[in-house]
């Protein structure tokens, strides 16, 4: 018995060590496995630069990068986002990180779904594809206050973008969060993230801030490294110690890149946002831009020593919900290389050509001796170099035809050329090739809505108690918190005599309704400026401080005047509805910092230059308070359709199994639509707004149009007509909802599709 016991005590042990080993071997075997699979993956990367590139582990990149924003694609593209993106050649794809998305409250932090930034730098790791964060803590990038959160407009001493205490707490808290997100996914991880950029443009403000801007600037880029983001830093238009500081444009013209060089000769020429066109605002003709020109920018930008270029954008997306910024359209199509619905447009498949070469070549081109002329022509003429191989760049930079011997470069174009005289890429003759190749089939109507029903928005008037009183207006923002466009402004006046009367609005926005004794009479003209002047009179003992051109001009944009006709003597009711179009993304935008931003009427209103009292404001639709868009029953719908202004809408539309099935795109034709919020399945499409495009454009008198191959789109149609719905939003069964806050026809508008075989 003992010696069993003995016996099996050993066995026992003897089998426990060799358990303890198999286990032990195959961990390490496991552990192996996943070492050396993550050693591949997850070895570290140096990133760091030299004069010419952006080196990693040593060697000199070419940066050919897209920017992409992942909150303005549905998450369910992103894969194949991504997937065209590579086709098309690109190596890197840039992202800005919105605050604001991450931080939709105050101190409520959602990386999570479609604000899963980790999940996007895998899905672009896995592809092989390089990343530059735009990590902020300010965007710009046309995002509802440009990425920050509009909690911080109304933090106790707040100034943003400078070097303010209460500020400074808010970024340092949320760079602790982002950076947590972040750091796997960082090249010193042997993740894909090669540069993070910190800010955005600061010498547009940097005369605002001073001093104190320049040491917040320099706060920033060190908080960063701080929070553990440890790869190369870059900032663009504004730099800062130890990051590289990047160029903006459409263009970089040969002077723009010799005088950025010889500024910082320790650093390689990089173009962080080169503009394939230009985004769209409410009441403005599309911009659009030649793809030729685009090409010719590039390789003029190579042959003066770039070294990485970013397209902004590569693929714009759609500013879904209300991210867009003020007067921002819901599109941001950018007339970009990969459409709004992420398929590649003739400008992508030509620009891939390019890629294909350069990328090819790169070697050469970031290694090879550089020598640079200007031949008797006018051509610009570039040769690399490495003893074995060479590469010719021609350039004709002018706007006339340039001609050497027996060959001719038209204005604005260039082509490359191998050492035996062969072209490799012709910014002409590849676009004719690849207009030859590109075949896109058509949108068509697939459905029209059903059975429409509505519900009127009750006035201000039956809304009872839910009010606020006060002897002047109240600022919308501070009722609303940005939670909703809208506020109702309302008072009465008296009036002796019958007939005309005059409203001043001395300091409003955006857009206003005014409504007499419940009816509405008159309403805000377009067209609105983008950049409108300062939200506030000046106060002598603090003088306005202007921070570029833009803020100069000193427009009279908040000034609203509206004259109510024909007006029977008595007293009135007056209703004036504030409607919001997003919050600025710049100072410019306000001449002066962005927490001055305001919504609603916040001065005066004046009738017949008479100051207006005794005012109850009304922050919210009633329907919004009531969340209509997602709980459509808490109303009771008429099923008789007359077109009020001021009312919800609702319709169901079906789409067949076989084209949710299909590979295709989606989008609602907003014909007979005025304006308003679309809402599909509970989600909100964006703003809408069917005003003309007149194509005021005085506001961009900055653009060089002719060298940058800039042009508008037809006027006299409207700036955007079709919104795009996600497939993922789609079902067979569908509801669509709108607030609509003029006439309409719902009967006309239709769901389209593009079904690609
Ligand atoms: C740049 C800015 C971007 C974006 C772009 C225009 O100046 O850095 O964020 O706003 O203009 O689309």
């Amino acid at each position: 018995m003992y010696h069993n016991n003995r016996f099996y005590s050993v066995l026992h042990r003897l089998l426990m060590v060799l358990l303890l080993f198999a286990v032990l071997v195959n961990a390490a075997i496991g552990q192996k496995i996943s070492d050396s699979s993550s050693d591949k993956i997850l070895s570290k990367r140096q990133v760091a630069f030299d004069p010419r590139a952006v080196t990693i582990n040593g060697e000199r990149q070419l940066i050919i990068s897209g920017e992409m924003h992942y909150a303005r694609s549905p998450r369910e593209l992103w894969p194949q986002l991504l997937d065209r993106s590579v086709a098309l050649g690109i190596n890197c794809v840039a992202t800005y990180i919105f605050w604001d998305f991450h931080e939709p409250q105050k101190n409520v932090y959602d990386f999570s779904g479609q604000r899963d930034i980790g999940y996007f730098l895998k899905l672009c790791q896995e592809r092989g594809l390089n990343v530059i964060l735009r990590m902020g803590p300010y965007c710009c990038a046309e995002w509802n206050f440009g990425g920050y959160p509009s909690y911080l407009r109304d933090e106790p001493g707040i100034t943003l973008r400078t070097y303010n205490a209460p500020y400074m707490n808010r970024v340092e808290k949320y760079f602790e969060h982002l950076a947590a997100e972040l750091r796997p996914y960082l090249a010193s991880k042997g993740g894909p993230v090669i540069l993070v950029q910190v800010e955005n443009e600061y010498a547009n403000v940097a005369k605002r801030y001073g001093e104190e801007g320049q040491r917040y600037l320099k706060w920033v880029v060190e908080l960063a490294s701080r929070v553990g983001i440890d790869v190369q830093k870059i900032t663009c238009e504004g730099g800062a110690e130890g990051a590289i500081e990047c160029v903006n444009g459409h263009s970089i013209p040969f002077d723009r890149s010799a005088r950025h060089q010889q500024n910082k000769q320790d650093q390689p020429l990089i173009w962080t946002e080169l503009w394939p066109a230009w985004y769209n605002t409410w009441g403005y003709q599309q911009h659009l831009r030649d793809g030729r020109n685009i090409a010719f920018h590039i390789m003029n930008f190579i042959g003066n020593d770039g070294s990485g270029w970013n397209y902004y954008m590569w693929h714009g997306g759609t500013n879904f919900g209300r991210t867009a910024f003020y007067l921002q359209t819901t599109s941001y199509d950018f007339d970009a290389p990969i459409d709004e619905y992420g398929r590649a447009t003739l400008k992508g498949l030509y620009l891939a050509r390019l890629h294909k070469m350069v990328s090819k070549n790169s070697e050469l081109l970031l290694s090879g001796k550089r020598n640079q002329e200007i031949l008797a022509s006018g051509i610009r003429k570039t040769t690399w170099t490495n003893g074995k191989e060479s590469m010719t760049l021609l350039v004709n930079e002018t706007d006339h035809n340039c001609t050497e011997g027996s060959f001719t470069l038209v204005p604005r174009s260039a082509v490359l050329k191998d050492s035996e005289g062969n072209t490799l890429f012709d910014s002409q003759v590849d676009f004719q090739t690849a207009q030859a190749q590109i075949k896109f089939p058509d949108w068509r109507k697939l459905v029209t809505p059903q059975n429409w029903q509505a519900w009127k928005e009750p006035m201000p008037k039956s809304r009872g108690e839910d009010v606020v009183k006060n002897e002047t207006p109240i600022e919308q923002l501070s009722l609303t918190l940005d939670k909703s466009d809208y506020c109702w402004y309302s008072s009465s006046f008296k009036t002796a005599i019958s007939g005309q009367q005059k409203i001043n609005i001395t300091y409003g926005g955006d857009f206003f309704y005014i409504y007499l004794d419940g009816k509405l009479v008159t309403q805000s003209q377009p067209p609105i400026p983008e950049n409108r002047g300062v939200t506030m009179p000046e106060d002598p003992a603090h003088p306005y401080v202007f921070a570029n051109s833009l803020e100069e001009l000193k427009l009279q944009g908040f000034k609203h005047q509206f004259i109510l006709k024909d007006v029977v003597a008595g007293t009135h009711r007056i209703d004036i509805l504030a409607t919001a179009l997003g919050l600025i993304k710049g100072d410019w935008n306000i001449s002066g910092s962005m927490n001055t931003e305001r919504k609603g009427i916040w001065q005066d209103v004046l009738i017949n230059d008479k100051i207006l009292t005794n005012w109850e404001m009304r922050p919210f639709l009633s329907g919004e308070q009531l969340n209509i868009p997602n709980q459509h029953k808490v109303v009771s719908w008429a099923k008789s359709v007359v077109p009020t202004p001021c009312t919800w809408y609702i319709a169901n539309f079906s789409v067949p199994r076989d084209v949710l099935q299909s590979d295709a795109d989606f989008r609602v034709d907003a014909s007979g639509l005025g304006k308003g919020m679309m809402f599909v399945n509970g989600n909100m499409l964006g703003r809408y707004w069917l005003i003309d495009a007149n194509g005021y454009g005085a506001d961009e008198s900055w653009h060089n149009k002719a060298q940058d191959g800039l042009s508008l789109a037809p006027g006299g149609q409207p700036s955007q007509r079709y919104y795009h719905v996600p497939k993922a939003w789609l079902k067979e069964f569908n509801q669509i909802i709108l607030f609509e806050e003029q006439l309409a026809t719902p009967e006309k508008v239709s769901l389209q599709s593009r079904i690609i075989k």
